[in-house]
């Protein structure tokens, strides 16, 4: 008889629940805590999940009640959000997702597990994998953009980083992909709201990062709070039950969002935590995170039929499956046993400071104003963001350590040693008073250059962090227009560093500054990393994930849109147009430019005749014509112009990337697979349509600025 057979058949009711619940410890780092102290519960073996607390201390000192006070001995399993690190913090994972590196995003998930795993933890609520094509929701600084296809290439990379190929080793995390799903297209924008979109855009759009997940072994699935269509992603038994368990086999576990089963009751599905517990039983969720219903309401479910023990029992098996793929049977203790060197924790921040450096998306960059001559004799440096480190951390900084966190003011300090660089927040980052601005602006005088760190606070996005206008802040566009008229009148160049957890719409600023930087939230090494690239010392090679709206009546705005059956012409007034704004983004997807200048030339697609198991190779010749050595990122499409249903304008099918010296040339050759075109019917069943299909590569995802080729598909 197995470890697990022979636990089961030793446990209570009360104590299979206990399994099947995950609250707050007495530790917890988060607020206040729904459930109340669990240490009782733990001794007692009621309580068999942790989330919200970190450090060895804690872990173990929960770890040892379990494991020495109750029954059964069940250890803990401990879980926190490590979304962008733990204790040093990588930039955000929208700004992560610019650098299109599936092994950086690898490599950062794995250094935050193994910092996650050296303070005793064993889960991380992480990756999120929603798709997002709105800014004014403000999880879209948590996700991978637009695009389901990268989506799913991230999916896979921080799967294999939190994971390694053995969960049992003392440096891994379970992963848990969220937030099952949809949860992108909130009515909108705003947080929580219900989610109404087709069965198409479902498949298309928001589930196939999930089957990556999946697909990749991810250890853990969270259903998001949300309602689609509907019904409430907590209680929705066919894509809970029949597409996760039953189509893609995921034989992981399910746990609930934050309170989302008793938040059941609020959906209106539900008229008390039984019913709410015996919803989310019936559609497949294993553990409750913070409602306690599993633990209240499932025993009555259980006495009125609505439930049956054996549903109890498969969730509490996949619950202890888990816990011993983890090792936690064998050493509850193992995650925290070690502490890690200095130099361990030192070279990750080098790790952090390059990734950064990389997640900067240089927007324009006229006349070459950057990078800044390395002698540059005075900067002027203005706005809220200037002297912040604790705001470089962006949302879900859990573990993280504002105060160690490199501010842009101490980073261009320590990159511009010979450089007099004066300064001035100028205006808070919300607030109304607009008294600073004149003092502020009186610092431009002399300046070389003046560099404007301006946008956003850490929690203007992230979880509950919605705007409905998705733009600058408090005064600090009257702030920023004032310093842009100074410096005008002055001669002097304008660097605008933007700060933010999503696109902002900024069409004002984008005209007039003389360079534009989106440096998102870079996390603890931040100002180092801004500094790196304004000094020249590394290359800006960032490219957007999301497309920047030139006006919020855009949203959502993407690339994949499909063309209408009267796209624009503006021959023709009767055509798919706003009569008061363009229809193309201020800057599309995969926007970036570098120290380099890219052309491209000679693209070559083979074999131009395909059938179904064929692959299709695509190679781009491409020549730096800049004055500095950069790289380059090279994005492959597809537009099927004749098929069964509308399809996209572009499909994003892969990129690549190449370093080139100045003058230099170099050919990116790329490939998929001919069985990757084929797509969903009318019935959204796969087909494989013969006809032509059309390659398209080049920069961004502007077909403008697109190379092409035809091949026929047979
Ligand atoms: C939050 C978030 C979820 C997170 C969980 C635990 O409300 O929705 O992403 O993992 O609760 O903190």
């Amino acid at each position: 008889m197995s470890r697990i057979d022979k636990l089961m058949a030793q446990m209570t009711l009360e104590e299979k629940l206990g399994q099947l619940t995950m609250t707050a410890s007495s530790y917890a780092v988060t607020g206040p805590i729904i459930a109340g102290d669990s240490t009782d519960s733990i001794a007692d073996g009621t309580l068999g999940n942790l989330l919200n607390m970190v450090g060895t201390g804690p872990t173990h000192e929960m770890q040892r009640l379990a494991v020495d006070k109750s029954r059964l001995g069940i250890p803990l399993l401990i879980g926190l959000d490590v979304i962008h690190g733990h204790r040093t913090l990588f930039p955000i994972p929208l700004a992560e997702m610019a650098l299109f590196d599936p092994r950086a995003w690898e490599l950062t998930a794995r250094e935050a597990a193994t910092e996650a795993a050296a303070d005793g933890l064993a889960m991380t609520f992480n990756p999120m994998l929603d798709v997002s094509r709105d800014p004014r929701w403000g999880r879209t600084a948590e996700g991978p953009g637009e695009d389901p296809w990268l989506g799913a290439r991230l999916a896979e990379a921080k799967v294999r980083g939190f994971q390694t190929a053995d969960l049992a080793r003392p440096d891994a995390l379970a992963a848990c992909a969220k937030h099952f799903c949809a949860y992108g297209p909130v009515m909108a924008g705003r947080e929580y709201a219900s989610v109404d979109i087709s069965e198409r855009t479902l498949h298309e759009v928001h589930l196939p990062p999930f089957e990556a997940a999946v697909a990749a072994g991810v250890a853990s699935i969270m259903p998001a709070f949300t309602d689609l269509n509907g019904i409430p992603m907590t209680a929705h038994t066919e894509l809970l039950g029949d597409y996760l368990r039953g189509k893609l086999g995921f034989e992981g576990v399910l746990i609930s969002d934050y309170n989302a089963i008793g938040e059941l009751i609020r959906h209106g599905v539900a008229a008390d935590l039984v019913e709410a517990a015996a919803l989310a039983l019936n559609a497949g969720v294993d553990i409750d995170m913070m409602a306690d219903a599993y633990r209240k309401g499932l025993p009555i479910a259980l006495e009125r039929g609505l439930v049956s023990m054996a549903q109890i029992d498969t969730s509490v098996r996949r619950v202890l499956r888990l816990k011993e793929q983890l090792g936690l049977f064998d050493d509850p203790y193992l995650r925290g046993s070690a502490a890690e060197a200095p130099e361990v924790v030192a070279q990750r921040r080098t790790l952090a400071r390059e990734v950064g450096a990389r997640a900067i998306v240089m927007l324009k960059n006229d006349g070459d104003t950057l990078p800044l001559a390395p002698g540059i004799g005075k900067l002027c440096v203005i706005g809220p963001l200037t002297d912040n480190g604790p705001e470089m951390g962006g949302c879900w900084g859990a573990a993280g350590e504002p105060d160690k966190h490199v501010s842009v003011l101490s980073g261009l300090r320590q990159g511009f040693p010979g450089t007099e660089i004066v300064h001035a927040a100028g205006t808070a980052i919300r607030d109304d008073d607009a008294s600073g601005i004149t003092a502020a602006v009186a610092l431009c005088d002399g300046a070389d250059a003046i560099l404007l760190c301006i946008g956003e606070a850490h929690n203007m996005s992230g979880e509950a962090a919605s705007r409905a206008y998705p733009e600058l802040p408090g005064q600090q566009r009257a702030l920023t227009e004032a310093v842009l008229a100074r410096a005008q009148s002055l001669g002097i160049p304008v660097i605008a560093i933007l700060f933010s957890g999503r696109p902002l719409v900024i069409p004002w600023l984008a005209e007039k500054a003389d360079a534009l930087l989106a440096a998102w939230f870079l996390g603890s090494e931040a100002g180092n990393a801004i500094a790196d690239v304004l000094s020249g010392k590394v290359s800006p090679s960032g490219r957007t994930p999301m497309s920047w709206p030139r006006a919020l009546g855009q949203v959502p705005i993407f690339f994949g849109q499909r063309p209408s059956g009267r796209p624009m012409n503006p021959d023709d007034f009767f055509t798919s147009k706003y009569l008061d704004v363009a229809n193309d983004p201020l800057y599309c997807f995969g926007h970036g430019l570098s120290y380099g200048r890219f052309a491209y030339a000679d693209l070559r697609v083979t074999p131009d005749r395909v059938s179904p198991a064929d692959a299709i190779h695509v190679q781009v010749t491409i020549t730096n014509s800049g004055a500095r050595a950069a790289q380059d990122t090279v994005f492959l499409f597809t537009r099927d112009p004749v098929a069964s249903v509308a399809r996209p304008l572009l499909e994003l099918r892969g990129f690549g990337k190449i370093d080139l010296a100045p003058g230099e040339s170099g050919v990116v050759a790329l490939s998929l697979l001919a069985s990757d075109l084929k797509f969903l019917g009318r019935n959204l069943a796969p087909v494989f349509e013969a006809g032509d299909v059309e390659i398209l590569v080049g920069p961004c995802a502007d077909r403008a600025q697109l190379l092409s080729a035809v091949i026929k598909l047979r």
